[in-house]
């Protein structure tokens, strides 16, 4: 996708990686519309950047997603670019089971049901647009597990292999599909602790060199950076299953 003159909605654009992609995207002369549940603090980011908008959206509820989809068309009809970034990571005991179901529902709901809601919501939008971009951030788990969050690991396995097939079926349409795949990075995710663990890729990095990858606008469809490619690839390279064993050992201690 080009950098410049889109009108993009970003989901979780109040916070960690969402709120770094607004101001970024902002920076290269976008229209930007920030969405989530805590309106206090969409409405703070949004009034440090003149004409940036914000909207309430809950990503667990197909009524909430309706009703915005048609607010954000109707206020923001030259909307081409969605960042379908919203999500949630919550460890899981599982063998306390029953208990951990309410985070199974409400993990699958927000980061995967939510997304194929608001996209599918969007997509005829899209669609009629000259260029449209459908933006999925993924993880690095999605390719290797972390134990301590197997639904969140399976919802971005789930979110990457959605995003293989929506891309084949819109292949002769105007819209594209592009898969953020993170790290781990600095942000508040899991807790204040993950946004100073210097385990973490710093946020400012990370962001950099998403633009950059982005930017090469050469047809990529998942951006990669770095840190992340022994995750993403370890399939690939036959190394799945010591950096399976790697990551879960370095977590656990
Ligand atoms: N940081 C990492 O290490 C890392 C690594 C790989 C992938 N990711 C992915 O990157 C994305 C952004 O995460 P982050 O690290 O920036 O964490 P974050 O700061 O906690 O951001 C998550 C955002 O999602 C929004 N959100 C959560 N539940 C929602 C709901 N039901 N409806 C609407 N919005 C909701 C939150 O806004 P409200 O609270 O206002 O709703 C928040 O702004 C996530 O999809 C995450 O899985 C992060």
């Amino acid at each position: 996708m080009k950098l410049t003159g889109n009108t993009i909605l970003i989901t979780g654009g109040g916070s960690g990686i969402g709120k770094a992609l607004a101001k970024a995207f902002y920076a290269q002369g976008n229209k930007i519309i920030i969405a989530g549940r805590q309106v206090d603090k969409l409405k703070d980011m949004a009034a440090a950047f003149p004409g940036m908008a914000y909207l309430s959206i809950d990503m667990t509820s197909l009524e909430s997603i309706t009703a915005f989809s048609k607010q954000l068309i109707a206020e923001h009809p030259d909307l081409n670019v969605i960042i379908n970034n919203a999500g949630i990571m919550v460890p899981e005991q599982l063998l306390t089971a029953p208990a951990h179901l309410e985070i199974v529902q409400r993990t699958i709901l927000t980061n995967f049901l939510g997304p194929i809601w608001l996209t599918s919501s969007l997509l005829p939008h899209l669609m009629q647009q000259h260029a449209s971009t459908i933006v999925m951030v993924s993880s690095g788990l999605a390719f290797v597990p972390l134990v301590h969050t197997p639904t969140y690991s399976a919802t971005k396995a789930a979110l990457h292999s959605y995003s293989l097939s929506l891309r084949e079926q819109l292949k002769r349409s105007s819209t594209e599909v592009i898969e953020i795949i993170p790290p781990y990075v600095q942000t508040e995710l899991m807790g204040i602790q993950q946004a100073n663990d210097p385990h973490a890729m710093p946020l400012e990095d990370f962001i950099d060199e998403v633009m950059l990858l982005m930017g090469k606008n050469d047809g990529t469809a998942e951006i990669v950076v770095e840190r992340c490619k022994p995750l993403r690839y370890a399939a690939d390279t036959h190394t799945f299953d010591q950096t399976f064993t790697a990551l879960n050992q370095q977590h656990s201690t």
